[in-house]
């Protein structure tokens, strides 16, 4: 079976990840004996994502795909975007999305979205694939499901927070899901083999 490395330590990402692809043996840091922090220095999700991919395949030779993903809050003018894993200064989820919800006390527009970008490095080529996911600042948190902001996210069409919903649900409607599932219709074209059958799952 064909293997492919996720280049990241996010645990929140990774259990996602998982539930979203088969038939490819996926493999962790851990798994190529990688312990150290990937830095992230850009300012685009573009850049920092194809920085971890490339430090990745540099490291073990394998294919592999990063994921650099954040929250854009409209009335902030964009942020905390790329900085949404330590917007606070530090890399708490929780004092992250306590600063989100301070700073938006007196506006009126709670819109945002989540944005994922993979950069995929498949033998030497690198592909990158988008995905989106709108919604709106809840006023307060809800729920202990997902990581990050989601207790205080809610997606499009939805009353619940992403911390609410079920992850199933999280992963057809989310900037990971959809960015997942564009790279996966790539893999499928690249011939991987031994697809699993799993219900509600993207097969390889
Ligand atoms: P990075 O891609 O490692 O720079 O970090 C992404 C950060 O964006 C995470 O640490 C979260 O704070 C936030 N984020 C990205 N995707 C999600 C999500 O699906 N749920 C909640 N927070 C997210």
């Amino acid at each position: 079976m064909q293997e492919l490395v996720i280049a990241s330590n996010n645990e929140g990402k990774i259990k996602e990840i998982r539930a979203l692809i088969s038939g490819i043996k996926l493999l962790s840091l851990r798994d190529i004996g990688f312990d150290k922090e990937i830095p992230e220095p850009f300012h685009t999700f573009e850049e920092n994502a194809y920085t971890k991919a490339i430090a990745i395949r540099k490291f073990c030779g394998k294919n592999v795909f990063a994921d650099d993903s954040g929250i854009c809050v409209n009335a902030l003018g964009g942020r905390p975007g790329v900085d949404s894993a330590h917007y606070s200064g530090t890399r708490d989820d929780e004092k992250n999305l306590q600063k989100v919800l301070d700073e938006l006390k007196a506006k009126t527009d709670r819109s945002a979205y989540y944005k994922a970008l993979i950069c995929l490095v498949w033998e030497d080529e690198a592909y990158y694939f988008e995905g989106i996911c709108k919604g709106r600042i809840a006023e307060q948190k809800a729920g202990a499901g997902g990581f990050g902001y989601d207790p205080v996210f809610i997606p499009e069409g939805y009353e619940q927070t992403f911390g609410e919903l079920a992850l199933d649900i999280k992963n057809t409607l989310s900037h990971r899901g959809k960015a997942i599932k564009k790279m996966v219709e790539f893999l499928k074209d690249k011939n991987t083999s031994s697809p699993l059958e799993r219900p509600g799952e993207v097969v390889l």
